[in-house]
């Protein structure tokens, strides 16, 4: 199996140059001009078309049990939508409930993935308590090839730890070299505004921004960057939506505090006037933390363009909005969070970003791939275009002009939080590890093939 992509713009990190790529198998064998390939060989003109390694979504929920039921995707309909919207790699927050057993849930993630995923993947491991028991599971874990763990400093009584178990957790994270991701947000004072607000009678959508304003989400990165200070552990903020959280972020950032910052394209380009959307329609972009008041959109921009945050996720967690949203019709509470934008987010970046003149071509690819790949040791086999780096590859044509719609889309949720936006380049041809995944547009690849990738 050989693949040679001739003429196309190929857009790195760092580096944009004219030249044809030719793979070998899996890999990348080499760069340069006029390349010709075997008898046999697949040569796709790529003439007047950038080039981009293989996007990495770093936060994503495939299979998720949460607020009493389950995000609509699974590993065959996820990893088909991914490769769609140019992302070949997955990883996906593994998140046993404070019930389970950890290494139990972690194999029971990998169930749900290996032998039906089109696209690569890896997770990071929820710690959602922690005892000796969980220390020598996580330890076990840390083995077989995961370098990430995943906390959470909201959702009380569910995936959220104490500060003990999060003591504990980022000294365990340090001594293994392992990076920690953090939901933060202060649940404590999600919990009581909420019950304020539900007994004032303010039941609605909308009223889930007040119950986690910037604030609480300020106070839960300014709670983990603390712990992080004292234990020396390298951390991520998950999800970042405000100024008030990144103004945290940089300041511990500034003392010598390791943590990297991740926004997602929902904030960038939503804000919170969707979710007060009447007729219960906001409950489509209920998520957590919520969408922001539109003035934060620049901060976030910006933060990308100068290096303050470092990735573009979507917390992909989709859930039905005729059968699973309206579990919270009379109490915002119950609205299972999660706005779907796993098929969206690279056309979103592109049209929004770069197009807009917000960020450039390297921002782009850095914040949606190389970043990624770096911060999570999966560098320089994904999110590089260089002879030795996976053969994943996207073929982007610019010209192209659509509209988003859930009728055309291939995540397995009854909505589109962007219905009717225009996108200007769409990915055309996608590859993974040297295979053909998507053509023209469409998926044409192979469930099952996508691997595990062992980070060791
Ligand atoms: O609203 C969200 N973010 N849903 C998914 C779970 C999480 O907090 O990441
Ligand atoms: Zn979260
Ligand atoms: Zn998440």
């Amino acid at each position: 199996m050989s693949l040679l992509i001739k003429n196309g713009q190929i857009v790195t990190a760092d580096s944009r140059y004219v030249a044809d790529i030719y793979c070998e198998g899996e890999t990348i064998t080499t760069i340069g001009p006029n390349l010709s390939a075997p008898p046999g060989a697949e040569i796709i003109d790529a003439t007047g078309k950038f080039v981009f390694p293989g996007f990495i979504d770093p936060h994503v929920h495939i299979y998720l049990p949460f607020m009493g039921t389950y995000a609509k995707d699974n590993y065959d309909t996820a990893s088909r939508a991914a490769l769609v919207g140019g992302t070949t790699t997955l990883i996906e927050m593994c998140c046993p409930s404070r019930a389970d057993d950890t290494l139990a849930g972690f194999e029971l993630w990998m169930q749900q993935a290996v032998g039906k995923s089109a696209c690569d993947f890896t997770f990071h491991m929820g710690v959602t308590k922690f005892n000796d028991q969980t220390a020598a599971q996580l330890r076990e874990i840390v083995s077989r090839g995961i370098r990430s763990f995943k906390i959470f400093l909201a959702y009380k009584g569910a995936f959220g730890i104490d500060d003990t178990e999060l003591y504990q957790t980022l000294k365990l994270a340090k001594e293994l070299g392992v990076i920690v991701t953090a939901h933060c947000e202060n649940e404590t004072l999600v919990a009581e505004r909420s019950k304020e607000l539900l007994a004032a009678g303010l039941t609605g959508p909308g009223q889930h921004h007040e119950s986690r304003p910037p604030r609480v989400e300020a106070e839960g990165v300014h709670h983990l960057l603390t712990f992080a200070e004292l234990t020396g552990a390298s951390t991520y903020i998950v999800h970042l939506s405000c100024q008030e959280a990144l103004a945290e972020a940089v300041a511990a950032r500034q003392r010598g505090v390791r943590v990297a910052v991740e926004t997602l394209i929902q904030y960038l380009t939503l804000d919170k006037t969707y979710a007060e959307r009447p007729d219960f329609e906001g409950a489509k972009y209920v998520m957590s933390p919520p969408l922001r008041d539109k003035r934060n959109q620049a901060v976030l921009w910006h933060g990308l363009r100068d290096g303050l945050i470092q990735t573009v996720a979507t917390d992909h967690a989709p859930f039905d909005f005729q059968t699973q949203k309206p579990m919270g019709r009379a109490d915002f509470t119950k609205i299972p969070n999660g706005i779907p934008s796993l098929e969206e987010r690279i056309t979103l970046l592109y049209t929004y970003g770069v197009k807009a003149g917000k960020i450039d071509l390297h921002t782009f690819v850095n914040a949606a791939s190389t970043q990624a790949a770096k911060l999570f040791g999966l560098f320089p086999r994904k999110g590089a275009i260089q002879p030795g780096a996976d053969a994943d590859l996207v073929v982007f044509d610019p010209n192209y002009r659509g509209t988003i719609s859930v009728k055309t889309q291939t995540m397995n949720v009854d909505y589109s939080a962007f219905e009717g936006w225009p996108i200007e380049g769409r990915p055309e041809i996608v590859t993974v590890r040297g295979q053909v995944a998507v053509r023209s547009g469409k998926f044409v690849g192979q469930t099952g093939r996508g691997q595990f990738l062992k980070r060791l």
